[in-house]
């Protein structure tokens, strides 16, 4: 009896306490490639979309419906679990949640984070195809360690799930594991939960043991194996975070590589799943690329560069250095060791070099800081050059302000200078090496000394002189 054509809601259990991670954070919300496991796992149902989402929250609750709300494109209610009694408690309190609904109710563990759409789909279809009270989604792993396993009898057809902690050595052997993904038929979910006791090494109420009620009651049960086992991949340690962590990076960086980016080493490559990068850019070991980062064509980052939340336009090359919240236009130029903070903003082609701090500061189109400088609160025209080791002297420890610098266009600053903000430095005006400039400064003149006077005009450049 096939049931094609029903509706379809989801459970997703997120309330477990995560006792192995040993953490203050709710398991479910730590990240993998720079999002909770909760939104992976939540990507791959919306992706199937139910009539009804429902997640299951307990630990943390506020702070997890907090976290999540927002990442999801259908509609989604939390249920609260107020103790944690186990999986089949947790599922009673999600299903309470679905009201009136009939149809199918897929049912997700929270902590699985490289679970994929189309492995959703399959247990679906098959549910439905064999026309199944409850459809398990398996996996034969290598280790199966921590997994509850698929009993089945002679005839190869599923009779019970059994934890790995209450299984006996026969049971340990088995291979075939339970994904904690099921697709049960609704009233059948409903009647089997009102069964399930909680004699067990946890004293808990297991989710799988509704499996073997159904079985009972003489319901067809079925299972089927995920086409790719790495996919279901449950997270109850750090130790498992990390290994599922590694094969996540390498799912990001291969579909990157796929739309034309060069990732020299793919294994030292740290891309979080929300981050863009263009054709022809070449990613260097060592490149942490984090948040809503976006990478322009045509573009070398690394080896060592750590950038979150910034965007790098075509062309621009970034080495050995550290970007958060800057924005690096085209062609232009950062590190080796730079620090670009929030509000760095590097205009086309410009440079900012070995040893540089920018912060919330525009460096204008062709200018270079190519040395030993803290750039901080500045507006830097175009064509401007920044001698080694200037500083712009943004904060008055006295009355607590911070000030502005703005310098010209064609600017020189010479080595050394202090830019005592707020302060002026005109168009195509020069500073001595060593200056201290506490005030304006007007256009082509060139100041020397401190406090930094006006010495004379500045002369055209040679190349000037010859137009
Ligand atoms: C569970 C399954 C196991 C399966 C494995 C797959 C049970 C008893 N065992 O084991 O057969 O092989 O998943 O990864 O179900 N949760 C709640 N409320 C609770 C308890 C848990 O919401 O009271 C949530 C957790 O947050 C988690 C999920 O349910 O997201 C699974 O719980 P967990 O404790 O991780 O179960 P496992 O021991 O991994
Ligand atoms: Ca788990």
């Amino acid at each position: 009896m096939a049931r094609a054509g029903r509706d379809l809601a989801a459970v997703v259990l997120a309330a477990g306490e995560g006792k192995r991670f040993k953490s203050s954070l709710p398991k479910v919300l730590h990240e993998v490639c720079g999002r909770p496991m909760l939104a992976g796992v939540l990507d791959a149902v919306g992706a199937l979309r139910p009539t009804q989402t429902v997640v299951v929250v307990g630990r943390g609750a506020e702070q997890v419906r907090a976290s999540v709300q927002g990442l999801y494109k259908h509609p989604l209610a939390f249920a609260l679990q107020k103790q944690q009694l186990g999986t089949a408690d947790a599922a009673q309190v999600g299903d309470d949640e679905l009201g009136k609904f009939a149809g199918d109710v897929l049912v997700t563990p929270g902590d699985t984070p490289l679970l994929t759409a189309t492995a959703l789909r399959a247990v679906v279809a098959h549910h439905r195809k064999t026309g199944a009270a409850a459809t398990v989604l398996s996996a034969d792993l290598d280790d199966p360690t921590g997994y509850g396993r698929i009993v089945r009898d002679e005839r190869g057809d599923v009779r019970a799930i059994v934890e790995h902690r209450d299984a006996t050595p026969f049971e340990r052997a088995i291979g075939e594991i339970n994904s904690g993904v099921y697709v049960f038929d609704r009233a059948a979910l409903r009647s089997a939960l009102t069964k399930v006791g909680r004699a067990n090494s946890q004293g808990e109420y297991y989710l799988p043991d509704v499996i073997a009620v159904l079985v009972e009651k003489g319901e067809k049960v079925s299972a089927i194996a995920a086409a790719r086992p790495e996919e279901i991949l449950g997270v109850n340690s750090r130790a498992q975070l990390a290994e599922v962590a590694v094969l996540v990076r390498a799912r990001i960086n291969r579909k990157l590589m796929d739309e034309g980016v060069t990732i020299v080493d793919p294994a030292q490559t740290y891309i979080d799943a929300t981050v863009k990068v263009g054709r022809d850019t070449v990613i260097h070991p060592l490149t942490f690329l984090e948040g809503s980062t976006t990478v322009g064509a045509g573009c070398e980052i690394g080896p060592g560069a750590r950038v979150r939340d910034s965007r790098i336009e075509a062309g621009a090359r970034v080495i050995f250095s550290v970007l958060d919240g800057a924005r690096v236009g085209p062609d232009a130029s950062v590190g080796p060791y730079a620090y670009l903070r929030p509000g760095a903003k590097l205009a086309r082609g410009s440079k900012v070099g070995t040893f540089v701090e920018v912060k919330g500061s525009t460096i204008g189109v062709g200018s270079k800081v190519p040395h030993l400088s803290y750039v901080g609160d500045a507006t830097i025209g175009a064509d401007v050059n920044v001698g080694a080791a200037t500083v712009t002297v943004n904060y008055d420890s006295e009355t607590k302000i911070k000030s502005r610098t703005i310098i010209g266009d064609g600017a020189k600053i010479g080595s050394d200078t202090m830019l005592i903000a707020p302060v002026k430095i005109g168009r195509r005006a020069v500073t001595g090496a060593g200056s201290v400039v506490t005030r304006d400064v007007p256009a082509e003149t060139v100041v020397v000394g401190n406090p930094a006077r006006p010495l004379r005009k500045r002369k055209p450049t040679e190349r000037e002189n010859s137009h």
